[in-house]
């Protein structure tokens, strides 16, 4: 398939659905939300070292928005993770006067991001469902499903 590059991000199936797709926002506004697959990767600065990682944009709508577009005020469109000021750094940031990592800004390095809000919600997640195993409590039939912790589950080997 061909994909279509996208601020660091390729859009595969999204392109397509997303004319018949826009979610019309207060007015004449409108947000176009790529649906199917986002295929994640650094930004062009950086040389990747693992492969891309192929995101299930509309599967993870079972969870709120919010969860993942954590400064979305529900008016206007979304914008991408790496806008500037937002998760926009392609190395974690130093203090100016001495080489130690500038804790306060580390969430802008990218990378940082990703990792804690994806392997953050599936740890947590999977955590919470091996309590619900243990004490029966709050189990009406299958378990939920959530997502990969593993490296190689989001980048797969090339
Ligand atoms: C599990 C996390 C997650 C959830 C939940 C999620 N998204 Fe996303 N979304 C992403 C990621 C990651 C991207 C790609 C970000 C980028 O381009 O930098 C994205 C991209 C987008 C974009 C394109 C932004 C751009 O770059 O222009 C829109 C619009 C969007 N999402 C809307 C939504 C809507 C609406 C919902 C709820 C129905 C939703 N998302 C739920 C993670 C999520
Ligand atoms: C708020 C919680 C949450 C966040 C944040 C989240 N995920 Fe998930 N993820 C889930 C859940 C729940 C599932 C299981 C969905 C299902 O089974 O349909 C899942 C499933 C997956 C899967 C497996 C899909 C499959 O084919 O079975 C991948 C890969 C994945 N997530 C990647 C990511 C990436 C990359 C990010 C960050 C951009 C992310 N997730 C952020 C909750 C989350
Ligand atoms: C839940 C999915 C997920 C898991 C698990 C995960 N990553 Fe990532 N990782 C991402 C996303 C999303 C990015 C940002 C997009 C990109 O740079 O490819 C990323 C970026 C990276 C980057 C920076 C880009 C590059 O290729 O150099 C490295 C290095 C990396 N991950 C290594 C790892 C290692 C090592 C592990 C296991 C300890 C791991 N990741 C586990 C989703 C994941």
């Amino acid at each position: 398939m061909r994909s279509q590059s996208y601020v660091g991000v390729v859009l595969l199936i999204g392109i397509i659905a997303c004319a018949s797709l826009g979610i019309a926002i207060a007015g004449d506004e409108e947000m176009c939300v790529p649906m199917g697959i986002i295929t994640l990767e650094p930004p062009d600065s950086v040389e990747a070292k693992r492969s891309a990682v192929e995101f299930q944009h509309s599967r993870h709508f079972v969870k709120a928005c919010n969860a993942c577009h954590h400064t979305w005020e529900f008016t206007e469109p979304i914008t991408g993770c790496m806008t500037a000021g937002c998760h926009d750094l392609d190395t974690l940031p130093r203090k100016e006067d001495s080489k130690a990592i500038d804790k306060d800004q580390a969430f802008r390095f990218y990378k940082n991001a990703y990792h804690g809000k994806c392997i953050g919600c599936h740890k947590t997640m999977k955590q919470e469902i091996q309590q619900m195993a243990t004490t029966l409590a709050g189990i009406d039939g299958k378990l939920p499903t959530t997502g990969p912790t593993g490296c190689i589950e989001c980048h797969p080997k090339e």
